[in-house]
């Protein structure tokens, strides 16, 4: 049975064509008729179809007969795109025995494309490469062939070219999934060892983890045990994925990939990673490699209605259900009122997060800066984490604050090299090593991840016109040589807009900041100053002039429609403001930090 498996995922730089080339798979292998055929398949949730990308890893079981005649079964297992996602990336690869490794005819191998390269590799996985998009008018199949050949190390002459969107070279790329990559190796004999590589929470039937069975064997009545918790569960259900539907089978053997159901409630009791075994007869150890999701990212959350606060709550738990990596817990701000501080895997993860809330569960939120976790040992030997840049204690209680890095790798046409060592310069890079890799150059630095949060990545891709990529991995923390800046509005300090920084660059973003709030603040009856200050020392200063006229003033009398008009968007721009004091304050203020620095 084993022979007739191929367990594979698609891996690629963003936006290299991985989905469309998953969507065609699916379409020649008859798993969706060309009428059900939409586009984007495997990216289930609404989002992020809408935003062309991979959030959640999933997975389905194809049919493919072969020239020869014979009939396999491929478990494509779907990998997130973003490197906020890194971890669900490795666990799928753990998932399967090979990978096809997808490079954009027209751009080449790019930075994701190595990284992904070298996770496959450390599984020791077939790599299938595909050149893809060769029907672009820019391709340049051969030479991205050479480049894979230079870069990788993968014989040009393995590389397949296609189109994920003609549907040129994709049956080439099934007899190649049939004949290259191996079959599952697992020992039916032995006890039950399966690798929970995703997980969704269904309203009746609880979690339902999706699993890889490594070893051993698993069927309804069996009772399991999930490995870092010890909890014990009663199989209720075993099946495969078919596309759109969620298929019962009587068992599922060793090599193959499917889902389990259990009456398990809580998420955290199926994490991604964590292994599942049989409670009377256990594996001897887990599979390795398990990291309970960690977020790196903090944000607090505020409805802008204080009414909301127990809408914002269920709201939280319910999303939490199906996202372990969420992480939530009750916060006060003097300024936004009751709220939770929110912990993510990265800025797009909580952006998908805030979107979700606002639009699932129809909620208006104001969210404050997000934050990396910064550590701090204090004169009286304790050592504390910082989620909130506004509970830094005062200076003469610290010994030593320390920042997060992360080992980042930049992937660049030679040209571009200086303006982007420049770059890096300014956000506190230290240069790891540089050399040529093909035609490029590779950038291995190590930089504070609180400096490339917010607009790095955009500005490398205008710096460079678009052609350098990025990739990086958490690296520890540093001693750094940081401050707490706190923003004065109306003489009143706001908790929420506190941020860290470097002393050598808070006065620099001090001003940015009071500035870019004197233009968002709207005016109000009296002149508001907005001040920037380290400690009782005001640092810089701006003012929001009062206002002369009131918004009908303008429309002299008649004029009812344009009247309407004006008092709607008036009404439009208060949706999202935080009374602050006297002066009321519209979310864009609480985020003016990230364009800042
Ligand atoms: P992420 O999920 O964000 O990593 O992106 P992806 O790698 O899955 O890329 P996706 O399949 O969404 O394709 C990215 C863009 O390239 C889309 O605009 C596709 O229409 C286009 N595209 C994908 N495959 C092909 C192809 O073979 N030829 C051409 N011309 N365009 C393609």
């Amino acid at each position: 049975m084993q022979e007739r498996i191929r367990n594979f995922s698609i891996i690629a730089h963003v936006d290299h064509g991985k989905s469309t080339l998953a969507d065609r798979i699916l379409q020649m292998t008859k798993a969706v008729s060309d009428r059900e055929m939409r586009e984007q398949f495997l990216d289930s949730l609404e989002l992020e179809r809408e935003r062309g990308i991979t959030i959640k890893a999933s997975a389905v079981r194809l049919f493919y007969q072969s020239k020869a005649g014979e009939t396999y079964i491929f478990n494509l297992i779907d990998t997130p795109g973003h490197v906020d996602f890194g971890y669900e990336v490795s666990r799928a690869l753990a998932a399967v025995e090979g990978v096809l490794l997808v490079v954009d005819a027209s751009q080449g191998v790019e930075a994701q494309t190595i990284a992904n390269f070298y996770l496959a590799m450390e599984h020791e996985h077939t790599i299938i490469p595909v050149i893809n998009k060769i029907d672009l008018p820019g391709a340049q199949p051969l030479e991205v062939a050479l480049e894979v050949e230079e870069v990788l190390g993968i014989p040009a002459d393995e590389c397949i070219f296609a189109s994920g969107k003609t549907g040129q070279g994709v049956d080439e790329i099934l007899e190649a999934i049939v004949a290259r990559i191996p079959a599952p190796k697992g020992h039916p004999e032995h006890p039950l060892q399966a690798l929970i590589f995703d997980s969704i929470f269904d309203a009746y039937q609880g979690v339902i983890p999706y699993v890889r069975v490594m070893d051993g064997s698993i069927q309804p009545g069996d009772r399991i045990r999930i490995w870092s918790t010890g909890k014990v569960f009663e199989v209720d259900k075993v099946g495969v994925f078919r596309p759109g539907a969620l298929e019962p089978v009587a068992r599922l053997g060793p090599g193959e990939v499917g889902w389990i159901t259990a009456a398990i409630r809580e998420i955290g009791d199926a994490q991604v990673g964590d292994t599942i075994t049989l409670a009377q007869n256990p594996c001897d150890a887990p599979y390795p490699g398990f990291q309970p999701a960690k977020p790196v990212v903090f944000a607090g959350l505020y409805p802008t209605d204080t009414q909301d606060y127990n809408r914002l709550r269920e709201a939280l738990e319910k999303l939490k259900l199906n996202d372990a990596a969420l992480s939530f817990e009750p916060e006060t701000s003097e300024a936004l009122g009751f709220g939770f501080r929110c912990g993510f895997l990265g800025l797009l993860h909580a952006e998908i997060v805030q979107e979700r809330l606002e639009r699932e569960f129809d909620l208006d939120l104001i969210s404050t800066a997000p934050s990396v976790i910064y550590r701090v040992k204090l004169t009286n030997g304790e050592e504390i984490e910082i989620h909130n840049p506004s509970e830094l204690p005062n200076p003469d209680k610290i010994e030593a604050i320390y920042e997060p890095y992360v080992k980042l790798t930049v992937y660049t046409p030679e040209e571009y090299v200086g303006s982007i060592m420049q770059l890096l310069q300014e956000k506190r890079g230290k240069m790891g090593n540089m050399h040529y890799v093909g035609k490029r150059v590779e950038m291995v630095y190590e930089v504070p991840f609180g400096e490339i949060l917010y607009d790095f990545h955009d500005r490398l891709k205008s710096l460079s016109r678009g052609y350098a990529s990025m990739d990086y991995e958490q690296a520890g923390y540093q001693e750094g040589e940081l401050v707490k800046v706190s923003i004065l509005v109306n003489e009143e300090p706001v908790d929420a807009l506190a941020f860290i920084a470097h002393k050598d660059k808070a006065y620099g973003i001090g001003r940015e900041i009071v500035d870019k709030l004197a233009e968002v603040i709207p005016r109000q009856q009296f002149a508001v100053p907005i001040q920037a200050a380290i400690g009782g020392k005001i640092i810089a200063r701006a003012t929001v002039k009062a206002l002369r006229k009131d918004v009908l003033a303008k429309c002299y009398g008649g004029d009812i429609t344009r009247k309407k008009k004006l008092l709607e968007k008036q009404k439009e721009g208060k949706k999202r403001m935080k009374a602050i004091g006297k002066v009321d304050v519209p979310q864009e203020a609480f985020l003016a930090v990230l364009s800042a620095g």
